[in-house]
């Protein structure tokens, strides 16, 4: 297997984050978000661009002072008024980095900055030794860089390594690059410039047309040592590579990366949302590994599978990414198997034809509201529970007595046990022991029961087989319910068979809610 290289993850949320519309964090916040990004062991925090206000030369102060354990940047256009700004803000960090940019393709250099591409490279010759002299490190980036004539961009990486930058960034600023093409720039670039061991490629994509993170994973596979990053995504218009999502494709695909980060990713929905409350961007609930669906199901079907095995669907573990645990969402495309596994954690377990009945109710519920709450299943539950069946009867005892001396024939003495406590005992003759046992329960039940079907079998060829004994009754409200009992006393099973046969008639009339009565002996 080949070995596991190591990620540097430059997280720019507060810098190219805090550029998205309507976003504006003050020092407090970055510092609430800085605390976060450090303890996630993110490698660089890009805090600010000291020469873009006086508030955000405030800011990367503030995180350059507080910040200890990770690498603290600043953004610096490649002139000396900007680079000079940028390394006084960041004068009380341990590690600073002072990040020098500059536009290089056409249009950029055309219409924006109105320089040639000589005075480009003239620049960046004098800025970057410039930012080297006022700090130990320096990251150059080509802006526009997915857009700019590949061997001008060797050229300028080369005059910034020259200079003294060691880490350098390829850009693709307006989210215009497809994976294989950028891939192919990073190679291109990589070969130019010459990889060394002092020199880290750097990724920064723009999600324009959604392919941020596949072209930053395309660029690792190019080689790239570093990927530029911000908590959900967030940036200019659609925003640049989120975090999270490269993250966790790097940790799930690493058979097929080999790569990693070292970033301890059960943090990572603690620092999405803190950054979504402070910036007030809301994530969408589909947002991958941090969106509020992430963990949800609510399809039956998947819910099935998830209730037998999380990884059917699931190839994330929710605790992995500091998620609660998967969310069984209760809808209308919920299976039964779902609800009763709720309704088990509520506190109800109830036997099958009860679930049914839950369920029936449920799917009614579902009509009228989009979303089941724990409070409405209780309620159901609570409903249906109250509806149980008038009766359940249990085994007390019996005795048998018969043979060719016993005058009168076989006779069975049985007690009965009820729901509610009693125990009520009844004796009788019969045909036989079975006969006169069934004649003893239809006495102490009390109902106008029909034996329909009766048969019984040994488990097994040997005398000491246990015997299986069917039953099928029939009530007079025409609602019939079969019961099964298995012992080495016959007689003991036929009894269980029946008691088992009138238990499941009163269950099957509860759940048809009718009332067939408690028989002779009253409750
Ligand atoms: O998108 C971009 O090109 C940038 C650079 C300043 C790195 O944000
Ligand atoms: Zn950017």
């Amino acid at each position: 297997m080949s070995e596991m290289k190591r990620i540097a993850l430059f997280d720019t949320t507060l810098r190219d984050g805090e550029q998205a519309a309507h976003v504006n964090l003050n020092a407090a916040e970055k510092l609430q978000v800085a605390r976060q990004l450090e303890a996630m062991r993110i490698d660089v925090i890009e805090a600010g661009f000291p020469a873009s206000s006086p508030g955000d030369f405030a800011c990367v102060r503030a995180v350059a002072g507080e910040v200890r354990g990770v690498a603290v940047a600043a953004l610096a256009r490649a002139r000396e008024d900007d680079i000079r700004r940028a390394a006084e803000a960041l004068e009380g960090a341990v590690r600073p980095r002072l990040h020098v940019f500059i536009a290089s393709s056409p249009i950029h250099m055309r219409l924006k900055l109105r320089m040639t591409p000589a005075e480009v490279l003239a620049a960046i010759r004098t800025s970057i030794p410039l930012a080297r002299s006022l700090c130990p490190d320096v990251q150059f980036s080509a802006e526009d860089a997915s857009r700019s004539d590949p061997d001008f961009l060797v050229e300028l990486y080369r005059a910034a390594a020259a200079g003294g930058a060691a880490t350098l960034n390829i850009t693709d600023t307006v989210g215009y690059a497809r994976p294989g093409e950028f891939e192919s720039l990073f190679r291109r670039v990589i070969a130019g410039v010459g990889a060394g061991p002092d020199i880290v490629f750097s990724a920064h994509c723009h999600n324009d047309l959604g392919l941020a993170t596949a072209n930053s994973l395309a660029a690792i596979r190019a080689g790239a040592g570093q990927i530029e990053v911000t908590l959900n995504g967030l940036g200019e218009r659609g925003g640049n590579a989120a975090l999270e999502e490269i993250v966790m494709n790097l940790r799930v695909r690493r058979d097929f990366h080999a790569a990693d980060t070292r970033i301890d990713a059960s943090r990572l929905v603690a620092a999405s949302r803190l950054a979504s409350r402070l910036t007030g961007v809301v994530v969408s609930p589909n947002k991958p590994v941090v969106g509020a669906n992430a963990f949800s199901h609510e399809s039956g079907i998947h819910q099935q599978g998830i209730i037998a095995d999380r990884s059917t669907y699931e190839i994330i573990r929710a605790e992995d990414v500091g998620a609660e645990a998967a969310v069984i969402v209760l809808g209308k495309h919920s299976g039964r198997n779902a609800l009763g596994e709720r309704l088990e954690k509520l506190g109800y377990s109830l036997p099958p034809w009860q679930i049914d009945k839950a369920f029936a109710a449920f799917k009614k519920l579902c009509d009228e509201k989009r979303e089941i709450s724990d409070g409405d299943l209780e309620a159901l539950a609570a409903e249906i529970v109250s509806a149980a069946p008038e009766r359940v009867y249990t085994l007390g005892a019996y005795e048998i007595n018969c043979g060719n001396r016993v005058p009168g024939g076989p006779t069975a003495w049985v007690a009965l046990r009820t729901n509610d406590g009693k125990e009520i005992c009844d004796a009788a003759v019969g045909n036989g022991p079975v006969d006169a046992a069934y004649i003893a329960m239809q006495r102490i039940i009390g109902l106008n029961l029909t034996l329909e079907n009766f048969a019984i079998t040994a488990t097994s060829q040997s005398s000491d087989a246990a015997g299986e004994a069917q039953v099928t009754v029939r009530h007079a409200s025409g609602i019939s319910a079969s019961g099964r009992g298995i012992s080495t006393d016959t007689v003991k099973a036929c009894i269980i068979a029946y008691l088992s046969a009138v238990n499941n008639l009163y269950m099957a009339a509860a759940a048809k809610e009718i009332r067939i009565g408690t028989g002779r002996y009253k409750s």
